[in-house]
């Protein structure tokens, strides 16, 4: 049975995926970017206690209760508890949704490091437009499209190739590089003048922020918190699932959230300075990326430097959001495998892998085409379609409600924003107060290991985890009415 399953070949190929996947877009492009809107240091506080006192505790939960069971994101409460089957169901679904707005983002950053290959052999990989590139681009669907389409089929291509032979052969090259690359790109807009005002927005103690909109904060950074480590969707159950008994859940689990944690980190102490050093707004928003960095590699270095750092930072995204994107599917895919299994039918990984793809593919296809909902563009923005139907007058800058001003913000605060959260709720209340949490202790001793924090653990799943979990729903609600 495990055969057919697949099975990760060391604990540090685990290791590389399961960081592969936190590691990704929700660092470098969300975490500065929120942390930029949410005032700075006051964000990275809430985000670190957080990540301790909940994010912690699930992904251990997550890992535990996969490999318990040897089985992904529905087929462990199938096994456990049918009556518990929705919380699977709602990963499946977030995945979905996660990942058809994931590719279209992943496909942009494609476009970017396309262009920075051109620059660098002395073509004009930006089409002439300079920094106004990004507008351009989301006004241009063939090229959206196309790209979109090259990301999925780099994700698709990887997961078919399955547990060992494809998703740890990418992450166990393509991690250690992210990282070489980073520190890279760190050191050199370190020295660059004026890069100082970025580490102080940062890391000097500011809690004006706090006082202002502490349930904004709070919000935006557990939402950040659950999406950046893949938590709440059942991808860490998935990627437990494949890991051998010998091995130990929770020192896998504070290494995944250690170096999650530390590379949201290192992307904040690139761009904050970045911006800082080359005038650019942190809380420019979605854009910052894209626009900002830009700005920052093309003007404010240029000529070959510019190009080649440009080059490596946008190639270095690429592969974190690859890594992540397998995951993704990897849910999906994982869930159709166990299910051929369980039925005894011969699983066909591909095959489910590329049904899944398929499906993300079109989802996604409003995300591609609606140029971030600006208006005008080749598909209507959900603001549009609500003010042609039901006449209302919402515009682009103010006036939906949880502020969603396009496609990707609507599957954004779907999945990240809702669904989420309660998957990862409803998963600590079914660890916590239905299976117990001995349940994932004992998993987590099996084979002589010894669980050092389990009582922190207990206290975490049974009372702070939910307990933050309720306010962190109630305050994502609010918004809406
Ligand atoms: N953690 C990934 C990131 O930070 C995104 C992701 C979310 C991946 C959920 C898998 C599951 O970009």
């Amino acid at each position: 049975m495990e055969n057919k399953r697949g099975e990760w070949g060391s604990n540090l190929a685990f290791i590389f995926a399961a960081v592969g996947s936190a590691v990704g877009l929700g660092n470098i492009w969300g975490f500065p970017y929120k942390m930029g809107a949410n005032g700075g240091f006051a964000f990275l506080l809430v985000y670190l206690v957080l990540a301790i006192f909940v994010g912690l505790a699930v992904m251990l939960g997550e890992f535990a209760l996969g490999r318990s069971i040897g089985r992904g994101a529905v087929g462990v409460y199938q096994r456990l508890d049918k009556r518990f089957v929705w919380i699977g169901i709602i990963g499946v679904i977030s995945a979905l949704f996660i990942l058809a707005f994931y590719s279209v983002l992943g496909g942009m950053v494609l476009r970017y490091t396309v262009a920075y290959v051109l620059e660098l052999v002395g073509a004009d990989g930006f089409a002439g437009m300079g920094t106004d590139f990004f507008g351009y681009l989301l006004y241009d669907p063939s090229t959206m499209m196309i790209y979109y389409a090259l990301f999925m089929i780099v994700t698709l291509v990887i997961c078919m190739g399955g547990i060992k032979g494809g998703i740890e052969k990418f992450t166990t090259i393509a991690m250690p590089a992210l990282a070489v690359i980073l520190v890279g790109v760190i050191g050199f807009i370190a020295i660059q003048p004026g890069a100082i005002e970025g580490y102080k927005f940062m890391f000097a103690p500011n809690f004006e922020p706090l006082q202002e909109n502490f349930f904004g904060v709070l919000k935006t950074a557990a939402g950040q918190m659950f999406f950046s480590l893949s938590l709440g969707m059942g991808n860490m159950i998935t990627y437990g699932s494949y890991l051998k008994k010998k091995e130990n859940l929770q020192k896998n689990a504070v290494i995944v959230t250690f170096a999650d944690t530390c590379i949201a980190i290192m992307a904040g102490i690139a761009v904050m300075p970045a911006c800082a050093a080359f005038g650019v707004d942190y809380g420019s928003g979605p854009g910052l990326l894209f626009v900002s960095l830009q700005t920052v590699f093309s003007v404010g270095m240029g000529g070959f430097v510019g190009n080649l750092i440009g080059f490596l930072f946008y190639f270095l995204v690429f592969i974190a959001a690859v890594t992540s994107s397998i995951s993704l599917l990897e849910v999906c895919s994982t869930f159709a495998v166990d299910r051929q299994i369980d039925t005894g039918k011969e699983p066909n990984r591909k095959k489910a892998a590329g049904f899944f793809s398929l499906i993300i593919f079109i989802i996604g296809v409003p995300v591609a085409l609606d140029a971030l909902g600006s208006g005008g563009a080749a598909m209507l923005a959900p603001y549009e379609i609500l003010n042609s139907i039901a006449g209302t007058n919402y515009n682009f800058t103010d006036g939906m409600p949880m502020a969603i001003d396009c496609w990707l913000d609507l599957y954004d605060c779907l999945s990240e924003g809702i669904l989420m959260p309660l998957g990862a709720l409803s998963m600590s209340l079914f660890i916590g107060w239905v299976i117990g949490t001995k349940y994932i202790i004992d998993e987590c001793e099996v084979e002589g290991n010894k669980f050092i924090g389990a009582k922190f653990f207990e206290i975490c799943f049974k009372f702070i985890v939910p307990a933050g979990l309720i306010v962190i729903l109630v305050a994502q609600l609010q918004d809406f009415f």
